[in-house]
């Protein structure tokens, strides 16, 4: 967001303070945000709020013979790299829709050639209504990106459909607005997580993922235009937004979602860490603890990725990604992963280091591939699913030759 213009269009709507706190998260994301408001928005919130929350100077009147506000609508518009409207009521619905421009926030819309981002927020009974409806149809035929409201408890007391969708859904189609498509078209299936394999009721064998890389890589793809599916074992992160989350326990539970979602996905990535043993023994009570040492059997669980490597006789158009969480000779354990399980790429990570592996913000990586090894440096675990995907593109496009 750094950097980013976002013009900001906030309308009558008790939502209107939950904008306030959008407008403080992406000033704090370094965006430049100018915003305006409708008449009735100043009845829910100040312009002094927003004036306050972003720094910038807040404009509600197209009439206003102020220097700096003369022509606002036209000012506004010309640098925006996006026109954000939270949260949009039927009212201003309805006019977008209709292109009016009797007020500031309608007529800079019209003057603007920047995306526009509509969330609206009402009663799910306006909502629904088929004024609003055919309203909101026309928004999305203009080409105005319509991030659906969510359902719940509203102001007015009834639960429902109407609420404002939340900032971590619209911060996604934001950043989607600025970043190249470069994977619009693919359907990426991903992993993520650990698995847990059970012992009794009470306990359970499992790894210290904490499902961080793989969701990095769900929202990354996303953005850049995906159909993403994660295949998630228990993790504490919230879902990324508009992705297909398939939540499982156990490593067969993850073998049986990967099989079920394999076949319709262009590419496949295995950021998972999937347990190699489950204990041959499930116990349907408690095991008591007893002065002699516990002895646990265990018996080995499918090799997911192998399985997939094995099928790509059938799907040599499907590009394959595993990782290698390796704590020494790393290069030389990821080409053995790479051949063994006929993967693509290999991202290879340490999982010694305090900055690399499981449940850190940051990675240093090492692609494998059958051209070579290449080393990226310790990046952000965002930054380094961007890099992957740069890299199973061009190696998406060398396959395809
Ligand atoms: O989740 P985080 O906290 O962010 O940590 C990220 C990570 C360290 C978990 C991730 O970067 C990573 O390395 N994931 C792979 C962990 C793992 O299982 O590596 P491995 O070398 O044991 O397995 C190699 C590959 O085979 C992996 O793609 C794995 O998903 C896959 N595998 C492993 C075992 C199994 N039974 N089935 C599999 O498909």
């Amino acid at each position: 967001m750094q950097g980013r213009k976002i013009l900001f269009g906030v309308t009558g709507s008790i939502a209107a303070c939950k904008a306030a706190t959008w407008v403080s998260s992406l000033v704090q994301e370094e965006a430049q945000v100018t915003v305006m408001m409708t008449e009735a928005a100043t009845r829910f919130v100040t312009p002094l709020t927003f004036g306050a929350l972003s720094g910038q100077q807040v404009y509600t009147d197209m009439f206003s013979t102020d220097a700096e506000e003369i022509m606002a609508h036209i000012t506004l518009s010309g640098d925006a790299d996006a026109v954000l409207i939270a949260p949009a009521t039927a009212q201003t619905i309805a006019q977008l829709a209709q292109g009016m421009a009797d007020n500031l926030l309608s007529a800079a819309v019209l003057a603007s050639a920047a995306p526009v981002v509509v969330c609206p927020a009402m009663n799910s009974k306006m909502l629904a209504h088929p004024a609003t409806q055919r309203n909101l149809a026309i928004l999305k035929e203009l080409g105005y990106l319509v991030v659906e409201p969510e359902t719940g408890p509203l102001a007015c007391g009834e639960v429902g459909t109407g609420r404002l969708a939340e900032w971590d859904t619209v911060r996604e189609v934001l950043q989607g607005l600025f970043v190249e498509q470069d994977l619009a078209g693919q359907q990426i299936l991903i992993t993520a997580g650990p698995t847990r394999e059970p012992l009794d009721p009470a306990r359970y064998l499992s790894n210290r993922s904490s499902g961080k890389m793989g969701y990095f890589l769900a929202r990354t793809a996303r953005r850049r235009g995906a159909e993403v599916t994660l295949i998630s074992g228990p993790t504490n992160l919230p879902a990324p937004p508009e992705i297909t989350l398939v939540p499982v326990q156990t490593a067969a539970e993850m073998a049986k979602a990967v099989k079920e979602h394999a076949e319709n996905a262009s590419i496949i990535v295995k950021a998972a860490a999937v347990a190699d043993f489950r204990p041959k023994n499930v116990a349907s009570l408690k095991i008591k603890k007893s002065t002699a040492a516990l002895q646990l059997e265990l018996e080995p669980n499918q090799d997911i990725l192998a399985s997939l490597g094995k099928g790509k006789v059938q799907r040599p158009d499907q590009l394959l990604v595993g990782f290698a969480a390796e704590s020494n000779n790393h290069e030389a354990e990821g080409r053995r992963k790479l051949e063994a399980k006929q993967a693509d790429l290999i991202v290879v990570n340490d999982i010694l280091g305090k900055q690399t592996g499981f449940d850190v913000d940051t990675n240093q990586v090492i692609f494998i591939t059958q051209e070579g090894a290449e080393q990226l440096a310790l990046l952000s675990k965002e930054e380094t699913a961007n890099r992957i995907w740069d890299k199973v593109i061009a190696l998406h496009k060398s396959k395809r030759g």
